[in-house]
């Protein structure tokens, strides 16, 4: 049974004062918090396993390889990858967009064309558009329509025999939009591109299976999952990543070093050069662990609840303004205050203890759509609660008698 009073207690951050109030975390699509769990895992690795990885004969580097490799197998089940060589340990997402970005360097040439979404991150417009520089290919954008959903007939209309890659995210971040992937992914094919799908907001809420899927290629970011920052994983297709480049040469990709050639080692180093952040990559395996011992089906239907009881209370809020209102939505809501910037939103929620996120929300593009310099946007977690949604909503109602 899912009790969100026993879920809190495994997060100890949420018991402290900000400003003198208690907390209440609403900025869970920046990044999610951390359970005690994972805590223990990240104390435990450095009190007890701390050593190199893949390179040493000496116990405790074969202990921490174990853990290391444990985890990317978790992540392999967790994502129902074909091979646990599929998973390659990144920084985060952007990290995962960049090592495919510059792969395909090497692979387009002038003629070919990319298509990104409107309701992209800038993660996933800046890499592209630094490939179109390097290649001569053609950026191409799906457009969004007025409840920030993607339009498909758009979308089909801009696929060619051209069209060599398709980048669209799972969630967007700034409005929570759910994209529905299977179609892009099944019309892209249909002429032979590939696709990325950004995973850095779906993570948290949803469990991705990349095969049913059939998607070339997954990011995603440790720390939007109840993991800690500086690591994510990138999954591609067995096929793409021996067809790509190595991204950063260096120790641990190789196979072969002489001055007159080197040759990579196979999958998953050849893109794993250097030492990774190996405690991360073990800490990401146990906040999997915990999530999945939750149950992604459980946290998902809690956070619709909050997404509905929240979206229900603040449309009630005269001048309040919520900017994606598609039917498929996560725990996501970006919103505005006629006539009062988000900034000044954000501040005065700040002083009562209430964390949200303002601003363009690294979503440009978005924001120009509607004509707005940014939102106010609140996300929640299954940690978070209908008494934290009901004193947001007395948070902004309070902002707006003192900046109206
Ligand atoms: N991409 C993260 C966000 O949406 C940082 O806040």
């Amino acid at each position: 049974m899912f009790n969100v009073e026993d879920i809190r207690k495994d997060f100890p951050i949420l018991a402290r004062k900000v400003n003198g109030k208690p907390l209440i975390y609403l900025d869970n699509a920046a990044t999610s918090q951390t359970p005690q769990q994972v805590i223990d895992a990240i104390v435990d690795y450095y009190a007890n396993s701390n050593a190199n990885i893949h390179r040493g004969v000496h116990k405790l580097s074969q202990e921490a390889t174990d853990l290391y490799e444990a985890a990317r197998k978790k992540i392999q089940t967790h994502f129902n990858a074909q091979h646990a060589h599929e998973i390659i340990f990144t920084s985060g997402t952007t990290h995962g967009i960049n090592l495919i970005a510059n792969g395909f360097s090497s692979l387009l040439k002038q003629g070919d064309e990319i298509i990104v979404s409107a309701l992209e991150h800038h993660s996933n417009i800046v890499p592209w558009q630094m490939l179109c520089e390097r290649t001569g290919a053609t950026f191409k954008v799906i457009p969004m329509n007025a409840e920030g959903e993607l339009v498909r007939s758009a979308f089909d209309a801009l696929l060619s025999e051209n069209t060599k890659l398709v980048f669209v995210n799972h969630i967007s971040n700034a409005l929570g939009t759910i994209n529905p992937i299977s179609y892009f992914i099944e019309k892209a094919h249909a002429v032979g591109a590939a696709v990325l799908i950004d995973g850095a907001q779906s993570a948290p809420h949803i469990k991705p299976d990349v095969q049913a899927l059939d998607v070339d290629f997954y990011v995603t970011s440790a720390h939007k999952i109840c993991g800690p920052t500086g690591v994510g994983m990138l999954y591609g297709k067995e096929e793409w990543l021996n067809k790509l480049p190595p991204y950063q040469g260096g120790g641990e990709m190789i196979a072969e070093v002489t001055f007159e050639k080197t040759t990579y080692a196979d999958l998953p180093h050849k893109f794993e050069a250097g030492t990774p952040n190996i405690c991360g990559g073990i800490a990401f395996g146990a906040a999997l662990d915990y999530m999945n011992a939750i149950g992604f089906d459980t946290i998902a239907a809690y956070e619709n609840e909050l997404l509905n009881y929240a979206t229900t209370l603040l449309l009630q809020i005269e001048g309040l303004k919520i900017y994606g209102t598609s039917s498929q939505k996560t725990s996501v809501i970006s919103f505005n205050l006629e006539g009062i910037h988000p900034y000044d939103v954000g501040t005065i929620l700040d002083k009562l203890g209430i964390a949200v996120r303002t601003g363009h929300h690294c979503a440009q593009p978005i924001m120009d759509y509607f004509k707005i310099p940014g939102t106010v946007r609140a996300s929640f977690a299954f940690y978070n609660t209908k008494a934290e949604v009901d004193a947001l909503v007395e948070g902004i109602k309070k902002a707006k008698m003192m900046l109206s």
